[in-house]
């Protein structure tokens, strides 16, 4: 089913009467990312999933976005939806906002599940690449841009054996509004560090990072692991960035034992 909250595009499958998890994608994508997981936890859960705002469906608005307005997107979904106790599942920028979520509002949830991900806010080096980033989108177009992150983001394995899937990807996102693209950029680069409340989190939380991610490796996720009080981490072999799209079977897998071994 798919509802409109906010103005934002949000897709629930699943019954009503069970546990719900909401899942937060990553950047720039959509939604569909989580395809794997809502159809195999769709089965026993709620399943939530939703476009950020200003990626896929969910409109773009002035593209003035910070993380706390895409935290306050997430309060409205969990307050329209009545969840309360929802397992929050977030990927890179879902990561981002999934652990600005647990500063904030960390009741409102029972476990959380982070995918190659960091708490660190962005350094100088890494601000001076986003306002490149945004330079290029204006200079030449949406489609170099994505074609040239989303390429970073996955695994050589996915790259070569899952072709098709991954020009799909980059063909998808380079269609995207560049005012919402460049909006995330603008808050990803403004976003606040997280870190000094990983030790306050005291909700079970699973790690899950790619050996191969180019973008949150897993020292970085480790360094988070050590820092939660029940924490686990599992590394996904051959996998990059895109753990849930590169190997859906190995995290849903991770996932599932997770869940159980908590019993949520
Ligand atoms: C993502 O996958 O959401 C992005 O790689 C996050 C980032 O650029 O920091």
């Amino acid at each position: 089913m798919r509802k409109t909250i906010n103005g934002l595009s949000v897709f629930i499958s699943g019954s009503n009467d069970s546990k719900a998890i909401i899942f937060v994608h990553g950047f720039p994508f959509d939604h569909t990312m989580w395809q794997a997981q809502v159809d195999e936890f769709g089965k026993y859960y709620l399943c939530v999933s939703y476009d950020i705002r200003g990626l896929g469906e969910s409109p773009v608005g002035d593209g003035q976005f910070t993380m706390e307005s895409f935290v306050d997107d997430i309060e409205m979904i969990l307050d329209e939806l009545k969840l309360s106790k929802t397992i929050l599942c977030g990927l890179s920028m879902g990561g981002y906002i999934s652990l600005r979520a647990l500063e904030k509002m960390q009741e409102r949830f029972s476990a959380a599940i982070l995918c190659d991900t960091r708490s660190e806010a962005d350094n100088n080096e890494g601000k001076l690449k986003r306002a490149a980033g945004i330079k290029r989108i204006n200079t030449e177009g949406l489609e170099p841009f994505a074609k040239e992150f989303i390429t970073n983001c996955f695994g050589q394995d996915f790259k070569q054996n899952k072709k098709d899937d991954f020009e799909k990807i980059i063909e998808k996102s380079s269609h995207f509004n560049p005012v919402g693209v460049k909006g995330g950029l603008l808050a990803m680069l403004s976003r606040s560090d997280t870190t000094t409340n990983l030790g306050k989190i005291n909700i079970p939380a699973l790690l899950i990072c790619g050996e191969q991610d180019a973008l949150t490796p897993p020292p970085v996720m480790m360094d988070m692991f050590h820092r939660i009080n029940k924490a686990y981490f599992v590394e996904i072999p051959k996998a990059g960035h895109m753990t849930p799209i590169e190997d859906p079977h190995v995290v849903n897998e991770a996932i599932r034992d997770f869940l159980i071994k908590n019993n949520l």
